[in-house]
């Protein structure tokens, strides 16, 4: 969701008004892929990279977090909507580890849209978490050390029992996935849009997914006509 702190500067607005607007986008996108029928939706809300913005700018983003939960989260269990957040809550505030808990333990038994919340999420950061985890399963003789692959590993990351990204949309015309989902997007197809996220409307997500549908997936594999023409 990059693009907010722009997105007001071209205004001439405070970057708290640009995360104002992109709150608002956060609402209709959720709705729209609700809508869309998609099974899975993450969005970046903010990195452990993220603390080393201004004081202000962080206690402002945990506001607009705290905020969307305490006001949104009655109307995204109506809609049959399952939260769950990913990242490290270690060290977090008390009011906001009780409010991620709260919409992840109140929507548990839902089976709309799973809406996944990455908020002081850095791939890198759950990798190692999840790496020291198994090592300490190895030394305690929980695990051995053959029997640890990309499975094992997957099952013991945030987004276990999730499933991976197909598509990865960006904002904002930056073309790097600044430390999203590492693991999980090994075959995600990526998608760079121009428009700030605040400007991230209906028409730009369905672009974005029209981009997808002309994707040839292939996931290390050869279509089936090439292997036709190739075996001649
Ligand atoms: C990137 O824009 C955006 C963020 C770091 C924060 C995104 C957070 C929200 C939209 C609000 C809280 C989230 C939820 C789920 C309610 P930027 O500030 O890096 O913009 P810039 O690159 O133009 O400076």
């Amino acid at each position: 969701m990059d693009g907010n702190g722009r997105w007001a500067q071209q205004r001439g607005l405070a970057r708290s008004f640009g995360h104002r607007k992109g709150v608002e986008m956060v609402r209709q996108t959720v709705r729209t892929a609700g809508e869309m029928g998609i099974g899975c939706l993450t969005l970046f809300a903010f990195s452990s990279e993220n603390w080393r913005r201004p004081p202000e700018e962080v206690t402002d983003l945990m506001g607009l977090l705290k905020l969307f939960i305490r006001r949104d989260l009655a109307e995204l269990h109506r809609e049959n909507v399952r939260v769950h957040v990913v990242g490290s809550r270690k060290n977090l505030a008390p009011d906001i580890k009780g409010l991620l808990d709260e919409a992840e333990t109140r929507t548990r038994e839902n089976t709309g849209l799973n809406l996944v919340i990455a908020f002081n999420y850095g791939g890198r950061d759950e990798i190692a978490r999840a790496v020291r985890e198994i090592a300490e399963d190895v030394a305690a003789g929980r695990v051995a050390a053959d029997e640890v692959d990309d499975a094992l590993l997957g099952a013991r990351l945030d987004t276990a029992g999730l499933p991976d990204p197909d598509l990865i949309i960006r904002t904002s015309g930056e073309q790097r996935l600044s430390n999203f989902l590492l693991w999980q997007a090994a075959y995600a197809e990526l998608v760079f849009v121009p428009c700030l996220w605040p400007d991230f409307d209906r028409a730009a997500f369905e672009g974005a997914l029209a981009e997808f549908d002309r994707r040839d997936r292939r996931f290390g594999a050869v279509d089936d006509a090439d292997l036709a023409v190739g075996s001649g």
